[in-house]
């Protein structure tokens, strides 16, 4: 497809803002007709996508993308023809990059990188620094220059290795406490305190001066004590002149009634605009154990919406491709269905819901 989707994530307004040329003819993708993605199609219409939508609106439509998955065509075709924005979901994480001290692993992040790079979709890097998959040597080091140390080390070799193929870091992770009452009790903010959270970003900022800072986190999308607390913690960043690029909404939401309100992440989106940040629309599913695909497609439609309608908003990215392969199977329930493609890559409903908000419609 069109290829011109480095509008990048800099300057407000101009994400995706050259990707234009994609909204004429993009091959393949929605309406059902998934599996063909990238055949060209034998004399059908040419069909809106996900990623063209996005375009034509200014922005990044994205998923995370599993590199364990890449091999399996059908797979590989969506991904590439529905998406412009793919944050690896497991393969740039600490143990996933750093198992060992000192031994930095990059394959499975590269071959991701490498995927992104042939189709077209720029790559937000996930991330630098958080309590889960976190090798045990990390919360074994209980000296804080020990522990700063290896925490700069392993943010500036990360960075270093992805600078220019990574348009943007989450680089603190899920680092408020889910009363809102204060930084969560991590290893990180035991042994150092919350300064950490700061230095996190300045080493991110040393490493790649270009790449977009984001601090991300769930369960602080719409307007309660935890998203107040991520307010504060971001608005002090910001007035220290700590490099901070923008927030991340992980959005990992039941169905339409639930909270947050889309009119509530609206307002946060805003509080965090005010500011001069970006947000960005991180990781969302929406799981229908006692929902139906109506109600998910409604609620898909109400979240983009509200990035549609927010200028600083860059980017909307679920949190995988196919049902089949959601983290959440057989957590709320066996098959939660959260994603915007069946288990045979056909859309389903919601996707509809997504293309219809970024038409305004
Ligand atoms: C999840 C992955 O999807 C799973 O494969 C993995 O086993 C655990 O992590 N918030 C985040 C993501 O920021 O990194 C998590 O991803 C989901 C919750």
């Amino acid at each position: 497809m069109g290829g011109t989707s480095a509008g990048g994530l800099g300057a407000a307004g101009g994400a995706g803002g050259s990707g234009a040329g994609e909204g004429g003819t993009p091959a393949g993708g929605g309406g059902g007709t998934a599996t063909d993605a990238g055949t060209g199609g034998t004399g059908a219409a040419p069909q809106v996508t996900l990623r063209s939508a996005a375009s034509i609106s200014g922005r990044f439509f994205g998923a995370a993308i599993n590199a364990g998955h890449l091999d399996e065509s059908d797979y590989a075709a969506v991904a590439a023809n529905e998406f412009s924005f793919a944050t690896p979901e497991n393969e740039m994480k600490w143990s996933v990059t750093e198992k060992t001290r000192g031994t930095f692993t990059f394959d499975s992040g590269d071959r991701i990188v490498a995927f992104a790079a042939q189709n077209n979709l720029l790559v937000k890097g996930h991330t630098l620094v958080w309590h889960n998959q976190l090798p045990s040597w990390v919360p074994a080091i209980q000296d804080a220059t020990d522990l700063h140390d290896a925490m700069i080390n392993h943010i500036t070799q990360v960075v270093s290795h992805y600078r220019g193929q990574v348009v943007a870091w989450d680089v603190v992770n899920e680092g408020i406490a889910d009363n809102g009452q204060s930084l969560r009790s991590t290893t990180f903010y035991q042994v150092l305190g919350a300064g950490y959270v700061d230095d996190a970003f300045r080493a991110a900022r040393a490493a790649d001066p270009y790449a977009r800072l984001y601090y991300n986190d769930y369960g602080a999308e719409g307007m309660n004590a935890k998203s107040n607390a991520v307010y504060d913690l971001v608005q002090g960043m910001v007035s220290r002149g700590v490099p901070i690029n923008g927030v991340g909404l992980q959005m990992h939401t039941g169905p339409a009634a639930s909270s947050p309100s889309a009119a509530d992440v609206a307002k946060n989106m805003q509080r965090l605009a005010d500011l001069g940040l970006d947000v960005m629309i991180t990781e969302m599913d929406v799981q229908i154990c006692t929902s139906d695909l109506t109600t998910q497609t409604a609620r898909f439609h109400d979240i983009v919406a509200a990035c549609v309608a927010q200028p600083a908003c860059k980017a909307v990215t679920v949190w995988g491709v196919p049902d089949k392969y959601s983290w959440l199977n057989g957590q709320t329930c066996t098959t939660p269905r959260p994603l915007l493609f069946d288990d045979n890559y056909l859309a389903k409903p919601a996707y509809m819901g997504v293309i219809d908000a970024f038409f305004g419609r």
